[in-house]
């Protein structure tokens, strides 16, 4: 059997990562994989998750399953946070899953089990994972204008017009807050632009929100999303925990599913269970376990919110300092963008062979499309990261 295979395409996030890991020059730099770094270059594990988990340690008298779905209290605390009262808590339908990965694995195929020839619309650019799943699993896809790479902004008027042509009974994913790679979100106008079309569309809205809180804010990170929410029938919102919670290798990922109504949620919830437990039967529950203790304990949940804006405010503070070193550096405003971009990343003007030079050169690991994940900078990279830039553009 095995004599069938042959080399497979690696990730070029996952691939990159690895790179990073062999190279053994000290001063190396990793802009690569979206992780959160504080100015040691560490990740951390929250403080209000350690103190969830040895809480939890203490506590817990079972490790028996649960319900295949996970267990509804992770599903309603993950809800609350994202959606807040935007819809009725009975047209809600969950499925608990590994990371947001699998949350978007479980939509594609909810979308492929009810509607096979429904496309899938992506934006340009994305995440390279959204089209990777979709294609390993012959899913049609077709992208939308969003980004515009000579301002750096959302190109607006282009999403609208595509957006505008999507055919009902399509799938239009969307990127819930600070939009993977770029950086570039829709403003509160937008979202209700947004909206509009899909009412007039009837298309399905699939939000990936795998970064609340590293945008504006907890609250306003989803203050889109619920304008959205409130305005559509129907809505699939994946939600990653690996960011959001500091959970990532723990993998704590829930798939919402809004139907018209009470009744149709029903069948979306047995809908749901079944695939979970055709695909692998019950979800992992420690680090949904962990993220429902801080959200439901006042205290914990206080200081996760506090841990989560210091994050923040480092990131957008690093985006200013780095703007304002590329501007001196390079002497142009071509960079100018990263200052109010949200989130971890923004998508460098670089050319291919400018980011080998800079792997290779320097030490500096940025994704071939140009995405850096702004955490791994710091106040001390910062200038050699900037100068190498130039140097490269020369
Ligand atoms: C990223 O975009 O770097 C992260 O979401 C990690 C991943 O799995 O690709």
């Amino acid at each position: 059997m095995f004599e069938a295979l042959t080399p497979g395409r690696d990730d070029p996030i996952i691939a990159l990562m690895l790179a990073f890991r062999e190279d053994d020059r000290p001063d190396k730099v990793d802009l690569g994989v979206g992780i959160y770094r504080d100015a040691d270059g560490h990740t951390p594990v929250m403080e209000a998750i350690r103190e969830a988990e040895l809480r939890l340690a203490e506590d817990q008298k079972t490790k028996a399953y649960t319900a295949l779905t996970g267990d509804p209290a992770f599903a309603t605390a993950i809800r609350d946070l994202t959606l807040g009262n935007a819809v009725a808590p009975e047209r809600v339908a969950f499925a608990g899953t590994p990371g947001g990965s699998g949350a978007l694995r479980q939509a594609y195929e909810l979308i492929a089990s009810l509607a096979p020839d429904a496309t899938i619309w992506l934006p340009t650019p994305s995440w390279p994972n959204h089209a990777a799943v979709l294609a390993y699993l012959k899913r049609p896809v077709r992208p939308y204008r969003y980004y515009d790479a000579a301002t750096g902004l959302l190109d607006r008027e282009g999403m609208l017009a595509d957006l505008a042509k999507v055919p009902k009974g399509d799938v239009v994913l969307l990127h819930g807050c600070c939009h993977n790679p770029s950086g570039a979100d829709p403003s509160p106008d937008d979202w209700i632009a947004i909206a509009e079309t899909f009412n007039e569309t009837g298309a399905l809205p699939l939000i990936d929100l795998a970064y609340q809180g590293f945008g504006d804010g907890i609250e306003a990170d989803v203050a889109g999303l619920r304008t959205l929410a409130r305005k559509v029938p129907e809505l699939l919102l994946c939600v990653s925990g690996s960011k959001t919670f500091g959970l990532y290798r723990d993998r704590a990922g829930v798939l919402l599913a809004v139907a018209p109504d009470a009744n149709r949620q029903k069948l979306l919830q047995q809908a749901l269970t079944t695939l979970n437990r055709n695909n692998y039967s019950f979800p992992p529950d420690h680090a949904g376990r962990l993220v429902t203790n801080v959200l439901t304990d006042a205290g914990l949940r206080q200081e996760w919110a506090s841990e989560l804006d210091q994050m923040r405010n480092r990131i957008n503070g690093l985006r200013r300092s780095f703007a304002e070193e590329l501007r001196r550096a390079t002497n142009s405003d071509r960079f100018d963008g990263i200052a109010t971009q949200k989130g971890m990343f923004s998508l460098l003007p670089l050319t291919a062979d400018q980011i080998d030079r800079l792997r290779q050169d320097h030490g500096i690991y940025i994704l071939g499309d140009g995405r850096i994940n702004i955490a791994g900078l710091s106040d001390e990279s910062i200038p050699r990261v900037a100068s190498s830039i130039t140097l490269t553009s020369r």
